[in-house]
């Protein structure tokens, strides 16, 4: 696994921290890797809110530019308290108010998905954590990062948890996302 670079200061920590979390599995997931696309994994906690809006905004942004053939795009959460779920309704309805639609089912990712993806793109450094964890378990290849390493607003590092706040706080988060993934695509498509 390529972690991408950590702010100053940052440690990585044992992810089972959080009272809720799952262990992380290291099953294989059957779905095959294009070589000729550039797949991109968006992860969050539960994969109910940020990483489905990351990978609808992503996959809107990416048909905006007439790129659909050229990546795969899709999420996963680090736990599985959500798994086959939709995306969380304040998470449809801001990106519905901004014309994205999200389409995704919450799924836990495995160690295969980092050998699977090009790029492995984290909400919060607790998500980095559990990534570079289960690296550990197995997978190696991917290039994983911050999403807000894209984000050149300079005020923060990570997409912070709406889960628990209300409706403004899906709207600050969607604004991060977008902006975050606008430019994680302009340099993709520089690559
Ligand atoms: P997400 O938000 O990680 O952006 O999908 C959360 C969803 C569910 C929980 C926490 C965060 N939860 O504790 O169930």
């Amino acid at each position: 696994m390529r972690l991408g670079n950590l702010p100053a200061g940052w440690t990585l920590a044992d992810p089972t921290s959080r009272d809720h979390h799952s262990t992380i599995p290291t099953s294989v997931d059957t779905n095959a890797s294009d070589s000729t696309r550039t797949s991109v994994l968006f992860v969050c906690l539960g994969n109910i809110c940020r990483s489905p809006l990351a990978e609808g905004i992503f996959l809107h942004l990416v048909h905006e530019a007439g790129l659909t053939d050229r990546f795969e795009i899709d999420s996963a959460g680090t736990g599985a308290w959500h798994v086959g779920e939709r995306p969380d309704a304040r998470a449809s309805m801001v990106a519905s108010k901004h014309g994205v639609h999200l389409d995704s089912r919450a799924r836990q990712i495995t160690s295969d998905d980092l050998d699977r993806f090009d790029y492995v793109i984290a909400m919060d450094r607790e998500n980095l954590r559990n990534i570079e964890r289960l690296a550990d378990a197995g997978g190696n290849d991917a290039e994983v990062h911050l999403l807000r390493e894209y984000d050149n607003s300079g005020d923060g590092d990570e997409v912070p948890d709406p889960y628990y706040g209300g409706a403004s706080g899906f709207e600050t988060v969607y604004e991060m996302v977008h902006r975050s993934c606008q430019n994680l695509l302009d340099q993709l498509k520089a690559a």
